[in-house]
């Protein structure tokens, strides 16, 4: 049974979405993610709860005024963040009891899908796993278009990198019905986990060497410089726009080139959940969430950076009157610089990176502490005992979701 699968699995051109109830659906997406460097994921939960759940989360952010917060989930939402990418900054974001779920159950599915194409050697190397924060995007036809951006890896540039980090990002989509797109090359990923191991064969059936050297040589000045026109139509071949269905969750290899390209949103808010996990031999966290989870803070991002609250050239926009100028979404509580030039930006605690101060440093309400169990979701915990995470269905916490 499981051969007859794969022969057919083996005609594939790119990851497939594995039909609900699927016996083989995990050894499908592992299939997939070593062959191509990214796969479909169906997480199993209900795409109306996580749509309805991503609504909730928006409407407790204590940074927002209830009038502006009034229309979430309808045709009439407003930005939280500035730029059309639309992934918010705001702390609360990150730390809603329903977020810290979401991170609990990617980090259950993802190390199922680890324990299924990792090669052997590796997970018993002695192996560890830490979910990383990442943040909620939200999209809509005026929130303005996304600037396109060229090819690129996602590259984690902290100073705790080591060599043999394997990271995967990917989101989850929280719509009911809007089918978000990944567009990428297909095993392009410098990752090179499944050389020398029991997975090289198929790794290597789509691994072009000359291929990714030619793109190592150009990296630095970036992919769109590549000249070779028989390169650049090898690259071309096998570039796909993968389909994420709502309820489910792209997983790919960080460093897969990508694109984002500037695509038509829908009328009404499209959400999704930006996801980042770490795999590694030692048991040092690759980013320390200490603080953020204490103050209920704007954590780094898988990528090292900090997330904005608006990007550097939206700086020109608020010194002409107009809608950046007036854009004030915040509660009073969160102190503003407001003079001629600058409309009313909120003090920020990192200026240069644009990034907000904690829920604690802005004396507001914080959500309900952080439990054992949600601490080691994101800690570097062993592998073993991110496998056995048991699944839990969500329920609301409803009053108790604030702290106090
Ligand atoms: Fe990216």
């Amino acid at each position: 049974m499981l051969m007859e699968a794969q022969t057919s699995w083996e005609t594939r051109t790119q990851p497939v979405v594995v039909a609900p109830g699927d016996p083989l659906a995990v050894e499908s997406n592992a299939f997939d993610l070593i062959r191509f460097g990214v796969c479909v994921v169906n997480t199993g939960m209900s795409p109306q709860m996580l749509s309805e759940q991503m609504k909730i989360v928006r409407k407790s952010f204590p940074e927002y005024k209830e009038e502006f917060k009034a229309k979430i989930g309808t045709i009439g939402e407003e930005r939280m963040v500035l730029g059309g990418f639309g992934a918010l900054a705001n702390p609360s974001s990150f730390h809603h009891p329903f977020v810290r779920y979401l991170r609990r159950q990617a980090k259950t599915i993802v190390a199922t899908l680890a324990a299924a194409s990792f090669p052997t050697q590796k997970i018993r190397s002695g192996l560890y796993m830490q979910e990383l924060f990442d943040r909620i995007g939200v999209r809509k036809k005026d929130f303005g278009t996304i600037s396109a951006e060229a090819w690129h890896r996602d590259v984690y540039n902290g100073a705790n990198r080591r060599d043999d980090d394997i990271i995967l990002g990917g989101w989850i989509n929280c719509d009911v019905e809007y089918i978000q797109k990944f567009n990428c090359i297909l095993a392009t990923n410098r990752t090179n986990v499944f050389k020398n191991t029991e997975h090289e064969t198929l790794h290597r059936e789509l691994y072009d060497q000359e291929l990714m050297d030619t793109i190592d040589l150009v990296d630095e000045g970036g992919f769109a410089l590549l000249q070779n026109a028989t390169m650049i139509a090898k690259l071309m071949q096998k570039r796909r726009s993968i389909e994420v269905p709502p309820g489910h969750m792209v997983v790919f290899f960080q460093d897969i080139l990508h694109e984002v390209v500037s695509t038509k949103q829908p009328d009404l808010p499209t959400v999704r959940l930006y996801t980042g996990h770490c795999f590694r031999t030692v048991d040092e966290p690759l980013i320390d969430y200490t603080d953020a989870i204490a103050k209920q803070g704007v954590p780094p991002l898988p990528s090292g950076q900090m997330p904005p609250l608006f990007s550097t050239n939206h700086y020109q926009w608020f010194k002409k009157p107009g809608y950046y100028r007036d854009w004030d979404p915040f509660v009073p509580e969160i102190p503003r610089i407001v003079d001629k030039y600058s409309g009313h930006i909120p003090v920020l605690k990192d200026v240069g990176e644009r990034v907000m101060y904690s829920l604690e440093e802005y004396g507001l309400q914080k959500y309900v502490d952080y439990t054992a169990d949600d601490v080691a979701v994101v800690s570097m915990e062993p592998f073993g005992v991110a496998i056995n995470r048991e699944f839990q269905p969500w329920v609301p916490h409803g009053d108790v979701e604030m702290a106090g």
